[in-house]
């Protein structure tokens, strides 16, 4: 059994968000299975800018990002959920790893060339919605927008991405699709991955 933490990145709390149902399909299978599950909720959290690189060394995760912060170092497993909004994750979601992934939490500053990973042992899925056709994004935008997510800032604090699932065309998708990647982030989520 896995300890999950689920990160929801879409800024619109509206439950009609398809990125919410993934959510909801992931952590009933999940909880079903028997995993741990804590969710946090981007949209209902107060989440300030970083604006120096002096507040991101000295000041302290802010005190409204502290529980959300402990629950990443407690995860076994990360599930980071979010719709591609002008290429890349919504500024909301940025915004939350710049205020989380600090020094001295997530990694740490050493005379080596590259920082040491704090993060190192957990593993993290990411589910990205989008208007494109998924294979358009992998392909011809070589998920760049993703990439950046898994390798500069998970890998970068030693968090290991195992899974993406790129989820295209949701304005249009037909309820079978709809219904067949609900029914296949609730068996990710039973199986813990
Ligand atoms: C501000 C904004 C920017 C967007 N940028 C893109 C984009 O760059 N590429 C794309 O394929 N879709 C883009 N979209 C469409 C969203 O990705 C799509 O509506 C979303 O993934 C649908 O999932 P949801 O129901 O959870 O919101 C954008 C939507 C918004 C609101």
């Amino acid at each position: 059994m896995r300890r999950i933490l689920i990160i929801q990145g879409h800024p619109d709390p509206v439950p009609a968000r398809y990125c919410r149902a993934l959510e909801a399909a992931y952590a009933e299978g999940a909880a079903a299975a028997g995993h741990s599950v804590e969710r946090i909720d981007l949209a209902r959290l107060d989440v300030p800018f970083l604006r120096s690189q002096v507040e991101f060394e000295t000041s302290g995760v802010p005190p409204g990002l502290a529980g959300p912060a402990e629950a990443i170092q407690r995860a076994e497993h990360l599930v980071i959920i979010f719709p591609l909004w002008l290429g890349t994750m919504p500024a909301l979601l940025k915004a939350f790893l710049e205020q989380v992934l600090r020094p001295g939490r997530a990694f740490a500053y050493r005379e080596a060339a590259t920082p040491q990973k704090l993060l190192t042992g957990r593993t993290a899925r990411i589910v990205v919605t989008m208007g494109m056709p998924g294979w358009l994004f992998t392909l011809w935008y070589r998920a760049h927008g993703v990439k950046c997510l898994e390798r500069n800032m998970l890998g970068f604090v030693g968090i290991r991405p195992t899974r993406r699932d790129v989820i295209g065309m949701v304005e249009q998708m037909g309820e079978r699709k709809r219904l067949a990647w609900l029914a296949r982030l609730r068996e990710a989520g039973r199986r813990g991955e």
